[in-house]
């Protein structure tokens, strides 16, 4: 158990480095790592830091509370899984699809919040995941590829027996190696041909992958009821910026429209205060919830967000901020 089980079961996948920081593993896309040299997983991580916090300690308030909303869903921490699948391409040839991402989501049930599930070829990633999320009552948010429309619906119409009302499209995969090497492609779309399949689809659509304040806006008139701001871990486009870098610009434009969420690099509760600082009402956290379902899949994942959340803790009563709602970017250090 822990992380010398982690390295035994991904070996030749991730080397469940100190700090999941994309120095290791540049280039390995299938793999945990980022694509062609890395840098744009390597600069989540860096941006975020690169930002420092301001100490506020002449205060009166009690113990800090992390609870909070979104999109209907009552959370303990405003942190969430996100969607990570493939697992005998990308994690281990040892475990199945099924029991890594059952470990995932029961672990966040648990813990009082939500994991995110993911999509590829072949169908058991998405049919994994289905499963779990039924399994955990409906406390899970399934993520599909913007497959052409007709195959797109096809499995979107398998989400109306999981208990869930969302459904994310991870619109950045029309870059990824993964599902190019499988023989399939994703057709990239307008934001018109977007809001012609978002209006088919009878659940709240999260759209992951937006980058730029013009295309938060466009996932805004395409009907999107929230967006996640990410670069796919770095696995998508080489020379991406940090997320933490964009953030700001894209919360700027969206102004509390619709929530905006941010993955990419959080590896800390303080990761997590800064982000929400920059403007997300919550954020994803990906390869690290990965590294722990494989260190103990009964409890690793438990473990590892009692950790953030615990840090979290301390750095809201170190900033002075005592709910998530009083987090904001007064907490920041800005040149
Ligand atoms: C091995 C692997 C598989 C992934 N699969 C998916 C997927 O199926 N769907 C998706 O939306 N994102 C997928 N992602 C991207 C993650 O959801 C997320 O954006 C990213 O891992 C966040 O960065 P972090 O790992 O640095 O926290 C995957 C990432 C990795 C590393």
């Amino acid at each position: 158990m822990g992380v010398e089980q982690a390295r035994e079961l991904m070996k030749g996948f991730c080397r469940v480095c100190p700090i999941c920081n994309g120095k290791a593993c540049i280039g390995e896309v299938p793999g945990m790592g980022g694509t062609g040299s890395g840098s744009s997983f390597m600069a989540n991580v860096e941006s975020l830091a690169n930002i420092k916090l301001k100490m506020k300690v002449m205060a009166t308030h009690t113990i800090p509370s992390t609870a909070t909303t979104l999109l209907g869903l009552d959370l303990d921490i405003p942190v969430l899984a996100a969607p990570i699948g493939g697992t005998p391409f990308n994690m281990s040839k040892e475990i199945s699809e099924e029991k890594y991402i059952m470990s995932l989501l029961q672990g966040c049930y648990e813990q009082g919040t939500v994991g995110c599930t993911g999509d590829g070829v072949p169908d058991y990633v998405y049919k994994s995941g289905f499963a779990a999320i039924k399994a955990v009552h409906g406390k899970g948010i399934p993520f599909l590829k913007p497959w052409e429309d007709t195959a797109f619906l096809k499995k979107a119409a398998e989400v109306k027996d999981l208990g869930t009302e969302l459904i994310g499209i991870d619109i950045d995969s029309i870059g990824l190696g993964t599902v190019k090497m499988m023989g399939t492609s994703i057709p990239l779309r307008t934001p018109k041909q977007l809001e012609t399949l978002i209006k088919k689809i009878p659940y709240k659509v999260i759209l992951k992958g937006i980058m730029t304040p013009e295309e938060a806006q466009f996932a805004i008139d395409a009907g999107a009821a929230a967006i996640v701001v990410s670069n796919h871990g770095g696995r998508v486009l080489d020379s991406a910026p940090g997320t933490a870098q964009v953030l700001p610009s894209i919360a700027d434009k969206v102004n509390g429209r619709i929530p905006v969420l941010v993955d990419g690099g959080i590896r800390f509760g303080a990761d997590v205060l800064k982000m929400l600082a920059l403007g997300a009402q919550a954020v994803m956290i990906g390869r690290p919830l990965t590294i722990a379902v494989f260190s103990d899949f009964d409890n690793g994942v438990q473990n590892y967000l009692a950790k953030i959340k615990k840090e979290l803790v301390q750095t809201m009563l170190l900033t002075g901020c005592e709910k998530i709602s009083d987090i904001n970017n007064t907490v920041l250090y800005t040149e």
